[in-house]
């Protein structure tokens, strides 16, 4: 096969889009702006280098193959020690799980252990209780006016399933949930300086906070992950001190990964819920359909709109050549609306049954993906088995970034 290079396109065009997508306006409906980075070709190049990958199945055959490979600490050091891949909290997350590559990641993947079935059983009952909590405060308020389900339901389980989970105190959980909303700029994918300085802030308050409670497991082991982490990690690592900071690396990583994430797809969930009546009936007449209903809110629109890998050596994707080195950004979110993959793609179909990539895919699947659709599930469950049908006030406003979506609101009243 010969060499192709890449395609020429319209670098202007390119930078207003993204310009667009990067706005409270862009955000609220990025999908038109996706179909046009999808009408320039399934790869096509960044404004700012790299590439963006639109299409569902390359976007799979690159998170599955092992010549694409997360962009880890020596990658990062490459780009620059004036970069955004330099900054402290970019440092910080290199260490973390989605910033190693085998046969690290394989040692430090096998530690982390994942959710078997009882655990999950477990950590359902404790939900069943917070869940039947956040919603006698949410009819509270619906009893006097309307009510932010945003800030009484989607900022408060996720935080509860893991402070629960990991045994942190109720009173830091405002804290570290503030702290998890601004670290993630380091995550986004063109932060500015200023986000940068935030996300680095965020990240040492975030190290001094879980190294202690590393520290406090340590002295005083219990029955819980972080106590079982310890363990595993004396196991394989005779050195206490690196034993110590593998365990927080991955309590870090773990509050990161599960708290924006899950908040997003609870009030997403509930946004497709309560925008259209018809849905409400339905779920609350055919309990069966809550699983379908959770996948299709993953596929119609994920947590994480984008996904990115690094070329391990010179490749050619889509007729496009790649040099080593060299990023792919994977625009899951227009994945998931490519109609290749999915027939109407643009239709909400809780019957659908979708394949979808919200969880990532190959050796970097999501560990807590068990647990944001066990929340997902119940909250469904309860609302629809419980409530009145609700309703939209008004259209959420998003937080304007591009890969990470994070409603701001999500005003209902009972219909
Ligand atoms: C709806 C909620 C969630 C979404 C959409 C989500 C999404 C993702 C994605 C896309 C990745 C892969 C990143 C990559 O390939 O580079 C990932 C990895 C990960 N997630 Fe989640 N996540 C969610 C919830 C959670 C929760 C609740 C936890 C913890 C309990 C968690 C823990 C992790 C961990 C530890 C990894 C790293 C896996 C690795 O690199 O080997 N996530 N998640």
């Amino acid at each position: 096969m010969g060499i192709v290079t890449s395609r020429p396109y319209d670098r202007r065009a390119a930078v207003s889009q993204f310009s667009r997508l990067r706005t409270a306006k862009g955000q609220a409906d990025p999908f038109p702006i996706y179909a046009e980075l999808a009408a320039r070709g399934g790869v096509s190049p960044a404004p700012w280098g790299g590439f963006l990958v639109t299409g569902f199945d390359i976007c799979d055959q690159v998170l599955r193959s092992r010549e694409w490979l997360e962009p880890d600490a020596s990658w990062r050091e490459r780009q620059g020690a004036g970069t955004r891949w330099n900054a402290p909290s970019s440092r910080e997350m290199s260490n973390t799980l989605p910033g190693l590559n085998s046969p690290h990641h394989t040692r430090v993947r096998r530690a982390a252990g994942g959710f078997d079935r009882t655990t999950i059983q477990d950590i359902g009952q404790t939900l069943d209780k917070v869940v039947g909590r956040l919603l006698d405060a949410l009819v509270e308020q619906l009893r006097h006016d309307e009510a932010d389900f945003a800030a009484l339901v989607s900022e408060e389980l996720p935080v509860a399933a893991i402070g629960h989970w990991l045994g942190l105190p109720a009173a830091d959980w405002p804290r570290l949930r503030t702290l998890t909303h601004e670290q993630v700029f380091t995550q986004e994918l063109l932060p500015s300086a200023t986000q940068l300085a935030r996300s680095d802030a965020a990240t040492a308050e975030l190290r001094a906070y879980l190294v202690d409670h590393v520290r406090s497991r340590r002295s005083r082991p219990g029955d819980d992950p972080v106590s079982r982490w310890i363990q595993a990690w004396d196991a394989i690592e005779p050195d206490r001190a690196e034993a110590d900071e593998q365990v927080y690396l991955l309590v870090l990583f773990v509050v990161l990964a599960a708290l924006e994430t899950t908040s997003t797809l609870l009030s997403s969930m509930a946004l497709r819920l309560v925008e259209h009546p018809e849905r409400w009936d339905l779920i609350a007449s055919c309990p069966d359909l809550v699983p379908g209903f959770v996948e299709e809110t993953l596929r119609f629109d994920p947590p994480t709109h984008v996904i990115s890998r690094v070329a391990s050596q010179d490749t050619i994707l889509e007729g496009v050549e790649i040099r080593r080195d060299q990023m792919v950004h994977l625009m899951v979110a227009a994945a998931h609306r490519d109609p290749a993959k999915h027939s109407d793609p643009d239709r909400f179909d809780p019957l659908r049954k979708p394949a979808h990539l919200a969880f990532s895919g190959g050796s970097h699947y999501c560990i807590g993906a068990p647990l944001a659709r066990l929340e997902a599930q119940i909250l469904l469950r309860h609302l629809t088995q419980r409530l009145p049908r609700l309703t939209l006030v008004r259209p959420p406003t998003w937080a304007p970034r591009v890969a990470f979506r994070r409603p701001l609101n999500l005003d209902v009243t009972f219909a």
